[in-house]
């Protein structure tokens, strides 16, 4: 038995998230995959009424699962920040996944760029720390004494601050922290992963040229790594990165990137490839507890019409399938999703007239079919 926790989440998260579950459930029909899904209320709705985000019993619980499969997270209830550290970041943190995994494919005709450019990307992101660590504060009326506390898996870090400034003006800092041992584990994940695929370069992304001190020690691990596995590595300046993502993404296979740079490269990628409703992503623990959830948000503004796209979820869906080693059953997915687009099938953000479930049956149709 394979336990499943759902986690519908918000905005348009549910009917995603459906249309992932028919799929799987299409799998486990037809080639006797043992799902067991639970559903769990984990979202703003239950925030707003009970104050809760993800608790230590909403952890405790999960660790009896198998693997997370997540809708999106945030509501325009609640200011920015606080479901997404208290739901979708901590859920990262607490369960260690630290490798998210966003691959990125040109989706014929979909793709945004002028020139057709066929691609194939593997974005590996760090998703514990960076910039992302939650290491910040304010210097009101500039001073203050505080201690920051971060807890991971792998350490406790406890950083005391003093600042006293010449005027009495209001500051605000925010602190990249990476750790050797955390860079080390996240290089040999990307490296094995690369060789499975059978690629010798890994094209690895920072701003060293600026933030020195955090990227040199990740591209110190970075050369160590790189040399001691024979595996070439190409470092890229997030700007530059940027840019040659859209002017030749099809020199790219394999990308490896702080946490705060994937987030943006991934949402640009998923433009590039035919919009953020074809991105999927997994966030990682190779020894424990994954999730996977589409790239893209909750857009509250599209909730319960029936219109958005749910092939990120269905692709995130694949991903799942995949990390349970039926790497057979995930292509199959795949390939339903291809050909439901070879039919003229898909959704409004595409230039289609397909509604969000009827997309799901069309994938479902397929995939009874091969
Ligand atoms: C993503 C999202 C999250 C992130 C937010 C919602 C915290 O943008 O999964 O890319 O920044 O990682
Ligand atoms: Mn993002």
């Amino acid at each position: 038995m394979y336990k499943v926790a759902v986690l519908p989440g918000d905005g348009i998260g549910p009917e995603v998230v459906n249309e992932g579950l028919k799929v799987l459930r299409t799998l486990q029909a037809q080639y006797g995959l043992n799902f067991d899904f639970q559903e769990m209320e984990i979202n703003a709705e239950r925030y707003l009424r009970t104050g809760k985000l993800l608790t230590d019993e909403d952890i405790e619980q999960l660790k009896g699962f198998d693997v997370i499969f997540l809708g999106a997270i945030g509501d325009d209830r609640v200011p920015p920040g606080i479901l997404e550290k208290g739901i979708l970041l901590k859920a990262r943190f607490a369960f260690d996944q630290y490798i998210n995994h966003r691959p990125a494919q040109l989706w014929k005709p979909f793709g945004r760029l002028k020139r057709e450019v066929d691609f194939k990307i593997d974005v590996y992101r760090e998703n514990t720390e960076d910039f992302y660590i939650g290491a910040g504060g304010r210097i009101r009326e500039g001073a203050c004494e505080l201690t920051l506390d971060i807890e991971r898996e792998l350490y406790d870090l406890s950083i005391d601050i003093e600042a006293n400034a010449s005027n009495t003006d209001d500051y605000a800092f925010e602190i990249g922290i990476m750790s050797k041992k955390n860079i080390e584990r996240f290089a040999d994940y990307v490296i094995e992963q690369t060789k499975l695929v059978g690629e010798k370069r890994i094209t690895v992304v920072d701003k060293a040229n600026v933030l020195s001190d955090i990227y040199h020690l990740w591209r110190e691990v970075w050369d160590e790594k790189g040399e001691q596995a024979g595996i070439e590595i190409q470092y890229m300046l997030v700007d530059a990165m940027s840019m040659a993502l859209v002017k030749n993404p099809d020199k790219f296979r394999i990308v490896a990137t702080p946490n705060m740079f994937g987030d943006i490269l991934t949402d640009l990628l998923a433009e590039v490839t035919g919009g953020l409703g074809l991105a999927p992503g997994g966030n990682i623990n190779p020894n424990g507890l994954s999730m996977y959830e589409p790239v893209h948000g909750s857009a509250p503004k599209y909730k319960g019409m029936n219109t958005i796209n749910p092939t990120a979820t269905i692709l995130a869906a694949k991903m799942l399938v995949d990390n349970m080693g039926r790497r057979d059953l995930g292509s199959k997915i795949e390939g339903a999703v291809r050909r439901t687009f070879d039919k003229g099938i898909y959704t409004k953000d595409l230039g289609g007239k397909a509604k969000t479930n009827e997309f799901g049956d069309a994938v479902v149709a397929e995939l009874r079919k091969m």
